[in-house]
């Protein structure tokens, strides 16, 4: 019993090797194949993360505009796939839709179709933008949208297709920002799912549908909707300030805090931050951050917790009019990037991966013919 509560949850157990990341290590903090996020959030777009992520080094420019156009070409919707989308229903959680678009077209654009892995990874990227936001225009506003936009960056594509418009040099570039923050997170749960699924042999697909289906919860990736929620119910600092006392007291989890494995702060929490107030005084709101830096310093104060990414990500999407509920989704259009990644360094050296458990049942019993049972 001792053993299985000291790794509960994994905490602390080392499950594998990667080249990709590194999470809350002393002196590097979080890093992509060895360059800081920091460097990455100032200088570099999503689409050279994704580069670096997937194929192992910073493009030049030449490779880089090569990309951005490839990921360009693979924009479009499969007609098959429309009318699936069509037919989910408009009350359905989004990250439902994209877990069920992404296995659909693993039946109509099955990985073994593909010249290369590398080439299903590029196709989820492009692609998984188009598939939620035809099916939130279609049911929000009866619009079977064009998904090709003529938009280089993935987040002035996702912008445009929301909101019927191009977006915004603010909006583009804080969305494109949030999404190199949410690329990739070394051994998180739904990459682990990946990387299980992965390590049965199986197809690109399947460990991204899963991954999908372990990102919805909100202790994952639906924490970033699970804050706004909670930010929401408050209309000032004051009230935020009693409303998370009470919260603690009676032992709630606030959504968008703490984290297993950074101990006192999250590198993603200070650059969000940042871009939630830049965004806050540009529409000029002054209920939303002050009300999540009140809720931040509560926290700290009584129990020591520290915002994570998800927190003040909430705000920089609201502030850019994105609707709540698409901002998980918006997370698997980012770590797309790092799922696919980890899919292809697990191939690259596979062991299945199966541990074992601590049994802690019954001791071995006699069998009871079903006349003699209670
Ligand atoms: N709000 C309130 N208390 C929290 C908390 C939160 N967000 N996060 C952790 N705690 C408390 C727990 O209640 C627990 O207290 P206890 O020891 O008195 O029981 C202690 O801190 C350890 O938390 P635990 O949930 O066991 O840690 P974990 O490593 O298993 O969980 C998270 C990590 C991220 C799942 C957890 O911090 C959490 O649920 N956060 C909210 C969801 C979230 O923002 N997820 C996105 C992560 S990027």
């Amino acid at each position: 019993m001792a053993a299985a509560k000291k790794t509960g949850g994994l905490a602390g157990v080392t499950a594998g090797v990667t080249h990709l990341c590194t999470v809350g290590k002393e002196g590097a903090g979080l890093t992509y194949r060895g360059y800081d996020i920091n460097d990455l959030a100032a200088n570099a777009t999503f689409e050279e993360v994704a580069y670096l992520l997937l194929h192992g080094k910073l493009p030049n420019q030449a490779e880089l505009d090569a990309y951005v156009a490839r990921i360009k070409a693979n924009r479009g919707l499969p007609e098959q796939l429309k009318t699936v989308l069509e037919m989910v229903p408009a009350a359905a959680h989004p990250m439902d839709v994209m877990r069920t678009g992404v296995s659909f077209l693993g039946n109509i654009e099955p990985e073994g179709d593909f010249p290369d892995e590398g080439d299903v990874a590029d196709r989820l990227l492009a692609c998984l933008p188009s598939m939620l936001l035809y099916w939130h225009r279609f049911h929000a506003d009866g619009e079977r949208i064009d998904t090709e936009t003529g938009d280089d960056s993935i987040a002035g594509h996702f912008l445009h297709l929301l909101h019927d418009a191009p977006p915004k040099e603010l909006h583009r570039k804080s969305l494109d920002t949030t999404l190199i923050l949410y690329a990739e997170h070394e051994f998180n749960a739904s990459t682990f799912t990946a990387r299980v699924i992965t390590g049965t042999l199986s197809d690109m697909h399947s460990a991204v549908t899963g991954a999908i289906g372990a990102l919805r919860g909100p202790l994952h990736g639906g924490a970033n909707e699970a804050a706004m929620d909670l930010i929401s119910l408050y209309d000032t600092p004051e009230e935020a300030v009693a409303g998370i006392h009470g919260k603690l007291a009676s032992k709630d989890k606030i959504m968008g805090f703490g984290h297993r494995v950074y101990t006192t702060a999250d590198p993603r929490n200070t650059i969000n931050k940042k871009m939630a107030k830049a965004l806050a005084d540009d529409v000029g709101n002054t209920v939303i951050y002050p009300v999540s830096e009140a809720i931040e310093k509560v926290m700290w104060d009584e129990k020591k917790l520290f915002a994570n990414a998800d927190f003040f990500a909430a705000n920089v999407y609201h502030f850019m009019g994105i609707p709540t509920y698409l901002f998980t989704p918006i997370f698997v259009c980012a770590r797309i990037t790092g799922w696919a990644a980890h899919i292809m360094e697990q191939r690259a050296d596979n062991k299945l991966i199966r541990p074992t458990a601590d049994y802690v049942g019954p001791p071995l019993q006699d069998w009871v013919v079903i006349e003699d049972r209670d």
